[in-house]
């Protein structure tokens, strides 16, 4: 059961948005997502609280440097893939949580490139590389991307980033309302209501990609649990 967290030490990157759409995505195609809230501010444990229960979707707020490797134990036997979500910091949770990874994604603004607290973590993933000979996985994801970013610039900022050796992914997360959206109604784009949100039908294609391109990452393949690809439903649905 992987293990995929967001970092990026700045606040406002994006990464409690691409969690929790790679989190819901993951888990409206069957898979079990227990997403892991590290982050002081508690967007993900709200989003929960508006939600109430989502199908294959389990959240753990309240997390420590000490408590987060026990969680990922006690919930790995019920459990497709782990998403961690991180402080905008560079702190011990942060360190840990990325040692415990088998991946990292670094949002980046594709429209800023303000990419200071990426290079932050990049700069802690060589550190761990170097010192302890621990080489975690990790690639950027370019988000809250506009058409006013062109393919051009998507193109020399990815080149500048392959250039250090950093992947970075090929599907960019928008800039949509309905994203933002999730975090006022709860629940997933695919229990958004087309006639309230706009373009709720681009936002799941975008969402869509950006999971399938995340689990092509993966190493391994999980097939996703009998019980929810049979009855398409969780533990916990009713
Ligand atoms: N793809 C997106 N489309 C629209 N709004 C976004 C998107 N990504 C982030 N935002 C908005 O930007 C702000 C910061 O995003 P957030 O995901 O909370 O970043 P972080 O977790 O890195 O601090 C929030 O108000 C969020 O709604
Ligand atoms: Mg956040």
């Amino acid at each position: 059961m992987p293990v995929i967290s967001f970092a990026n030490a700045k606040g406002g990157a994006g990464k409690t948005t691409a969690a929790l759409l790679l989190a819901t995505e993951l888990a409206h195609q069957g898979f079990r997502v227990t997403v892991i809230d590290g982050d002081p501010q508690r967007w993900i444990s709200q989003w929960a609280e508006v939600s109430g229960k989502v199908r294959n979707i389990e959240v753990i707020s309240e997390v420590t440097v000490a408590s987060l490797a026990c969680h990922l134990r006690e919930m790995a036997g019920v459990t497709d893939y782990f998403i961690i979500d991180l402080a905008g910091a560079r702190d011990a949770l942060v360190t840990t949580a990325i040692g415990l990874s088998d991946h990292v994604m670094i949002p980046v603004q594709g429209s800023a490139m303000d990419a200071k607290g990426a290079a932050q973590i990049l700069d802690l993933l060589a550190t761990m590389k170097e010192r302890a000979n621990l080489h975690i996985a990790h690639s950027v994801v370019l988000t809250r991307v506009t058409s006013m970013v062109t393919t051009k610039a998507l193109l020399t900022i990815k080149g500048l980033l392959a250039a250090r050796g950093v992947n970075v992914l090929d599907t960019p997360i928008g800039e949509r309302i309905a994203f933002k959206e999730l975090f006022e109604t709860g629940g997933t784009l695919h229990t958004l209501d087309p006639q309230k949100v706009s373009n709720v039908d681009k936002a799941k294609d975008n969402a869509g990609a950006f999971a399938r391109e995340v689990l092509r990452l993966m190493p391994t393949k999980i097939t996703r649990s009998p019980i929810s690809r049979i009855f398409g439903m969780g533990r916990h649905a009713a």
